[in-house]
């Protein structure tokens, strides 16, 4: 059966097909509306259902509270129409999201640092690719495969994009970079698809927590060189978090981007440090908590592991008093 669905405000309209997640549906017309794990964990889908029916489907414990679901809200990740619907989800902001193309990169630079791949694409002249800070593209593989990686670069970088790749055993397109028989190279080609998410700073005034683990860092990456560019002076603190001190693995460009900016602050935190780490020990979540315990006025924008993110989300809203609709999150799931 197919269904129509209406998004508020701009009265945009995409079809689902029998008993597809509303999310998939909107993806597949095109739209790109919140969402981050899409596995039912994140909340970042949450919408509120104005009319029609839906079937919720079994994740909903873990991202809507009892009062979220009462009161309509979804998520589109892991719900499905039984009928004509309409919907109001925050963070949509119509059709001004950049367009998401299809399109051929080539690689211009690949560096290696420990395992971790920074690879720098040429991007084609025209038209000039355009997205949002925190956004993330697909690198398109054989077999209708993909994998996800956020953008580093800045916006205002139309002829380059920067992406953070960690090696992953027997990852698809890791292994392609760092394998002995590596068949990515320099001038290589790849396609990709984007940008993709709506994991991106928000237009307020408000002071930012960015919390990173492992290559999250890429995404805080391109907010931060953003905020360089637009003269951004808002307060912002950043915590980025590994195990040990090789896995961060640009410290020094953290450091440098954080002080180009006039009121920032960089917290770069381990959880086993080795030799003689003198900086903080835990995790970044932990260390927020504990330098801010009163977060009403704050936005966070948190970018890494689920773990991390699903104990940050509780943590910050239960003990910090961050209202719900202020963290941001970008999760990164291994790929199955
Ligand atoms: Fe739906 Fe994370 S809960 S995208």
């Amino acid at each position: 059966m197919t269904y129509t669905v209406i998004l508020a405000p701009d009265q945009a309209v995409f079809t689902t097909n029998n008993n597809e997640p509303i999310l998939i549906a909107a993806k597949r017309h095109g739209f790109n509306l919140p969402n981050s794990c899409q596995n039912g964990i994140c909340g970042q889908c949450k919408a509120e259902v104005l009319n029609g029916n839906v079937k919720q489907g079994p994740h909903a414990e873990m991202a809507l509270s009892k009062e979220e679901q009462k009161k309509g809200k979804i998520l589109m990740c892991c719900s499905t129409a039984e009928s004509n619907i309409e919907l109001k989800v925050p963070g949509y902001n119509g059709r001004n999201t950049p367009p998401v193309k299809t399109f051929p990169a080539r690689i211009s630079n690949i560096h290696r640092i420990h395992d971790v791949v920074i690879i720098t694409l040429a991007l084609p002249k025209a038209p000039p690719f355009a997205f949002w800070p925190g956004q993330y593209i697909d690198v398109l593989l054989k077999d209708s495969n993909s994998r996800s990686y956020s953008i580093a670069s800045s916006p205002s970088r139309t002829d380059v994009m920067e992406l953070h790749v960690r090696y992953r055993e027997g990852g698809l397109f890791s292994e392609l970079l760092f394998s002995e028989k590596a068949v990515l190279k320099e001038k290589s080609i790849l396609r990709i698809r984007g940008p993709l998410g709506t994991f991106t700073l928000k237009n307020t005034k408000k002071p930012i927590i960015l919390l990173a683990t492992g290559t999250g860092f890429a995404p805080i990456a391109s907010i931060l060189r953003s905020m360089i560019i637009n003269g951004d002076k808002r307060s912002v603190h950043f915590y980025w978090g590994a195990r040990t001190e090789t896995d961060l693995y640009q410290l020094q460009t953290a450091a440098d981007l954080i002080s180009q900016l006039p009121q920032a602050r960089f917290t770069p935190v381990l959880s086993r440090p080795q030799n003689n780490w003198k900086g903080a020990i835990g995790y970044v979540q932990d260390l927020a908590a504990k330098d801010y315990p009163d977060l009403h006025a704050y936005e966070v924008y948190a970018c890494g592991s689920a773990a991390m993110i699903t104990d940050a989300k509780k943590l910050l809203e239960e003990k910090c008093k961050l209202p719900s609709e202020a963290f941001f999150s970008d999760v990164f799931l291994p790929a199955s």
